[in-house]
């Protein structure tokens, strides 16, 4: 399962991708409004950073302004992905899009059925929201067993992009859902790395080894 992180951070981009686990960055309005600068030369160095795709979303709500913004974040940068969000225009604009050989991520997904209408228009992502299912009482992982049983009939090559992470028990579910990819918060990620029997043991390794080399001192 491939692993974007969701931000329009460029520090904490840095510092991801010099894990070597990162393979993508999806970012939304809300993100990048949060980012000093030019959000166009923003995106464009988060794409020279993680050489992955990067999802950078439109603003317009009519089919044109969605057409005419997703041909400018295509053109930033090859690894640029266009979201859409899940509205009649928007997938009306998927299919343009998709049909131009422009990378489409549909997000704002709450919905089994939302998710086909998105895999009919070609799109390369689906972007379900699992946490913000969870926050309104409803299964967001249980939505995401859904989308991959549908594509898995069908063999749609779109990709599930399981969005709204809140923990690593999302991350862990979607991979064993098989879910294409999981995209996180920073936090997130970093909270795939802890559990406090890993810093014992090493911490142990490491007294063990310094007391064995004391000695023989
Ligand atoms: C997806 O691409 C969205 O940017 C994101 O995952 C939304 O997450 P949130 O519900 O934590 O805002």
């Amino acid at each position: 399962m491939k692993l974007f992180v969701d931000t329009g951070s460029i520090k904490d981009i840095e510092t991801i991708a010099q894990l070597g686990i990162l393979d993508g960055v999806t970012t939304n309005p809300s993100l990048l409004a949060k980012e000093p600068g030019d959000y166009r030369d923003n995106l464009r160095k988060i794409c020279g950073i993680v050489k992955g795709p990067v999802s950078g979303e439109v603003t317009a709500t009519d089919f044109a302004g969605m057409l005419r913004e997703g041909h400018d974040i295509a053109s930033i940068d090859p690894y640029m992905v266009v979201k859409v969000p899940l509205t009649r225009d928007g997938i009306r604009a998927c299919k343009a899009l998709s049909g131009e050989g422009i990378k489409v991520n549909v997000t704002l997904c709450f919905t089994a059925a939302q998710a086909l209408l998105a895999a009919k228009a070609g799109a390369m992502f689906v972007s379900p929201f699992v946490g913000r299912l969870d926050d309104v009482a409803t299964n967001g992982m249980e939505l995401i067993r859904e989308i991959v049983d549908i594509f898995d009939n069908y063999e749609f090559p779109t990709e599930v992009l399981v969005a709204s992470c809140r923990h690593p028990i999302h991350v862990v579910e979607a991979a064993r859902l098989g879910a294409d990819i999981a995209t996180c918060p920073p936090k997130v990620i970093d909270q795939l790395f802890n559990h406090p029997l890993t810093n014992i043991g090493l911490e142990n390794f490491l007294k063990d080894w310094e007391k064995a080399h004391a000695v023989k001192a």
